[in-house]
């Protein structure tokens, strides 16, 4: 996902760009550039790779100016080079923008450009947005910016500088974020908060088609007709401290130890400390609302789509509620049939992934109720639903999902308890009960995490393997699909996940001598099935590592098993899920891969 600041006051500007990029690399990149205004002309530099690469070529020629903007680029159209990275300027110079997003209209327009004689440089999309403003651009740049916004389609952020506007930064966005503030040497915009907080807590969050104009002395805000709106300022809480990686070596294995307090922070904003019970009014459905629900369905991504599978079970076994989950960029694209009432509940880390945010606007043009389960204040899916329940995981770094999984399925946990007691599935003491076994967990799981050498061991000796299976049965299934994406993004490796009851209907085919099997069996009623399962495949040759809470005398069909702390089998899926994120981490380090960047992969996947 690309990266966008933004900066004008009474600073030199291009160190706070610099560092304001530096913020946002997590995001996943492979080019980067600067534009800064000097008060006559618009000078640009950028490069492929690294912020290094710039920061070098910065070094021998560094621009001076106190209004200009930043960006690092995740390639979406044109290959990763200097050409195509931003900022991207119009053919006259009259502006250089900078854009997260995609266009999808803009081959069109820029067919239409080039026929009213404009000259590309790039195969980017962006550079069609920069030549529009360009050619509509008659000396007022708002004016240009709400008219070429008429024109385009698809999601972006822009943050723009005009040549004749010298001191003042220009901000728009649509389905990508865009966040700004004031701070005391002048106006900060940036794609996410973290590049702000060395300057300013209080930030505001751009809408829809929104536009913010940063000047040196503060920022006013417009609709996407250009009328002046006022917009309110939200206080950030968490610190820069607790998005840097401390004592770890990577920001991957700084979150999989921080999930214990993030369990125990998010839980304490469900349930009532004086009470003991889940609080009244932070749950999407009333007792009346409740028990008329007749389904719900979950739509989300990845590891966000993993934990929905568990709220399935949750949700089904709790509060006896028909659950479908679905992968949101499948769903919008079905035939998307749904009760009348039926509200949809929406997953997201970083509330910016695209394929969500479409399915949820799918469901809100249906006037479906929608319920987002989000980690981050201000982003589109948390603005847009029409109910949020947040994570409070604090800022996930890299692009793995761990303490943010981790902490959603905590919130699903707690949305089933509430929903079984309202509408009469469980009574107050039975929710009680499991409110009380619920918090013995993070405890727990700092237990497992202290066993971390144990996996280390595992992972150093087998860092050649090419595949692994995971097969596991109903909660321990969800389970494995989430074990199995940590391997894919980390370490690279083959892995695919099983339900365990499936492998004789061909995927046993596959297994031989040396195979490397990860049995994941927490469920008490399912493990004499599993294992079976594990024995089908050792006799086979299956190299067996079993991960279980121990009850299940399991050791004589694995070569190895982790066990964990007893805990019901319903919240099994907090403890075992630790031991396959280290397995990842692991094998990631001891295979030399990139932890918290991953090839390929972006912290938010905003396009499609
Ligand atoms: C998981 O480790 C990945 N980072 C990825 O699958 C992620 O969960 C998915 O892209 C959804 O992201 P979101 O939660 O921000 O919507």
């Amino acid at each position: 996902m690309c990266g966008i600041v933004g900066y004008t006051g009474s600073q030199d500007c291009m160190p706070i760009l610099l560092r304001g990029l530096g913020s946002l690399a997590y995001r996943g990149y492979d080019s980067a550039g600067v534009a800064i205004s000097d008060g006559r002309e618009i000078a640009v530099v950028k490069e492929r790779g690294k912020l290094k690469n710039l920061e070098d070529t910065l070094a021998q020629r560094p621009l001076v100016g106190t209004a200009g903007i930043g960006h690092t680029r995740w390639a979406t159209h044109g290959e990763p080079n200097a050409v195509n990275a931003h900022p991207h300027v119009d053919q006259n110079r009259k502006l250089a923008l900078v854009h997260n997003g995609i266009i999808e209209n803009y081959r069109p327009l820029k067919e239409r450009l080039m026929q009213e004689g404009c000259a590309f440089v790039s195969e980017t999309d962006t550079e069609v947005v920069a030549q529009l403003i360009g050619s509509l651009y008659q000396g007022d740049p708002k004016q240009a910016i709400v008219e070429a916004m008429r024109q385009i389609k698809g999601s972006f952020a822009l943050a723009i500088l005009f040549r004749d506007d010298p001191g003042t930064v220009y901000c728009v966005c649509d389905g990508s974020p865009m966040v700004v503030g004031s701070g005391r040497t002048g106006s900060f915009a940036a794609s996410d908060i973290p590049a702000l907080l060395p300057y300013t807590r209080k930030v505001t969050f751009l809408e829809k088609r929104q536009m913010a104009i940063l000047r040196p002395d503060g920022i006013s805000f417009y609709d996407r007709d250009g009328n002046p709106i006022t917009k309110t300022v939200t206080r950030v809480e968490w610190d820069v401290e607790a998005a840097k990686k401390g004592n770890f070596e990577h920001f991957m294995l700084k979150e999989i130890h921080e999930q214990p307090n993030a369990l125990i922070n998010t839980i304490r904003q469900y349930v009532s400390e004086r009470t003991g019970f889940l609080r009244e009014s932070i749950f999407p459905w009333s007792t009346e609302e409740a028990g008329k629900l007749k389904r719900i369905r979950i739509v989300s991504c990845g590891s966000a789509y993993h934990a929905g599978l568990l709220g399935k079970k949750f949700f089904e076994h709790l509060a006896k509620l028909p659950t479908e989950v679905e992968v949101a960029s499948e769903y919008r694209y079905s035939d998307a049939l749904f009760e009348p009432g039926e509200p949809m509940m929406l997953i997201s880390q970083s509330g910016e992934t695209a394929d969500t945010i479409a399915a949820m606007r799918m469901a809100k043009e249906r006037g479906q109720q929608t319920v987002a389960v989000c980690n981050v204040i201000g982003s589109t899916i948390a603005r847009e639903c029409d109910r949020t329940l947040f994570t409070y995981a604090g800022p996930e770094i890299a692009v793995a999902a761990t303490k943010s999984y981790v902490t959603q399925v905590a919130v699903l946990y707690l949305t089933a308890l509430d929903l079984a007691y309202r509408r009469g599935c469980m009574t107050e003491q039975a929710v009680r009960d499991c409110l009380e076994a619920l918090h013995t967990v993070p405890e727990k799981m700092r237990r497992v995490l202290e066993r971390q050498e144990q996996v280390q061991a595992y992972a150093n000796r087998h860092v050649t393997a090419r595949k692994m299976f995971f097969i596991g049965r109903g909660l321990d299934h969800a389970l494995c699909l989430e074990g199995a994406l940590k391997l894919k993004e980390i370490a690279y490796i083959h892995t695919d996940a099983y339900a365990a009851g499936e492998l004789k209907h061909g995927t046993i085919a596959l297994i031989e001598d040396g195979s490397l099997v990860v049995s994941v069996a927490t469920q008490r009623d399912l493990l004499p099935k599993m294992a079976s399962n594990m024995e089908e495949v050792r006799v086979r040759g299956a190299d067996i590592l079993a991960v279980t809470n121990g009850t299940g005398g399991l050791g004589e069909h694995c070569s190895e098993q982790w066990d964990f702390p007893t805990v019901p089998d319903m919240l099994a899926p907090f403890l075992a899920i630790v031991p396959l994120q280290l397995l990842a981490y692991y094998m990631g380090v001891a295979r030399g891969c990139s932890i918290d960047q991953p090839r390929n992969l972006a912290k938010s996947v905003t396009v499609e």
